[in-house]
């Protein structure tokens, strides 16, 4: 794994989006997974600013999204669709039908699932995928566990303590694993004690993220509070 050290999110959003925009300079037809939540937010300013200023064309490029909760459609404001129209799509010129989340409004989970792998698939494997990692270590929904899960598949999860649990779609490792570049991104302390035991090892399923370690090409892009404990 590499790690990239950054002196404040600023920095990091842009290291990993020069990242992004190089891939999609180079070809022009690229598959990105991308990541929802408050980390890739300033990445993907970024890449917006690349394409008004710098004319970056997303024109050929096809993306799909790590995971959607179950139950919200894409008009939901807490939507991780609703989510990437609000903090990418609509300000690039990708063709929305290049733009695949996974569909929480299924009546079919299994066939839903298995059709986001089969895609994942027929595109080749993402080129980036672009993660974050959870307090916790998880990587996408894929939380603290047993055993580590392949396919694309519906989790439970508890938002808080108190909560009621709730439901999410998320990809497995396999479809993660198709990248050909791992960037995960992290910023703030909080973040520092899963990084530490990520980058230590061993491989755990109950530090999801730790099963990165067998993925040939990972690089790490972190604020450096998050590698405090490095
Ligand atoms: P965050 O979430 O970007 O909001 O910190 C990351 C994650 O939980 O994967």
């Amino acid at each position: 794994m590499q790690i990239v050290s950054c002196v404040d999110y600023a920095d990091m959003s842009r290291k990993a989006a020069r990242i992004i925009a190089a891939q999609v300079q180079l070809k022009p037809q690229c598959v990105l997974g991308l990541a929802t939540g408050s980390t890739p937010v300033g990445t993907y300013k970024e890449l917006i600013r690349f394409h008004r200023n710098e004319e970056l064309d997303f024109s050929n490029v096809t993306t799909v999204n790590l995971d959607e909760y179950y139950g919200l459609g894409p008009e939901h404001e807490q939507s991780y669709r609703y989510f990437m129209q609000h903090n990418l799509f609509n300000y690039v010129n990708i063709p929305p039908e290049n733009t695949h989340v996974p569909d929480g409004l299924t009546r079919d989970v299994a066939r839903t699932c298995a059709e986001y792998d089969n895609l994942v698939a027929s595109l080749g494997g993402t080129d980036i995928q672009l993660v974050g990692i959870g307090d916790n270590g998880h990587i996408a929904f894929n939380e603290p566990s047993a055993v580590f899960v392949a396919d694309t598949h519906l989790v439970d999860f508890f938002a808080s303590e108190a909560d009621v649990p709730r439901q999410a779609i998320t990809m497995g490792m396999r479809s993660i694993f198709s990248a050909k570049l791992i960037l995960l991104l992290a910023s703030g302390p909080n973040k520092a004690s899963a990084i530490a035991g990520m980058l230590k090892g061993p491989i755990d399923p109950q530090l999801p993220a730790s099963i990165l370690h067998l993925h040939p090409n990972v690089m790490v892009i972190a604020v450096k509070e998050a590698l405090a404990l490095v």
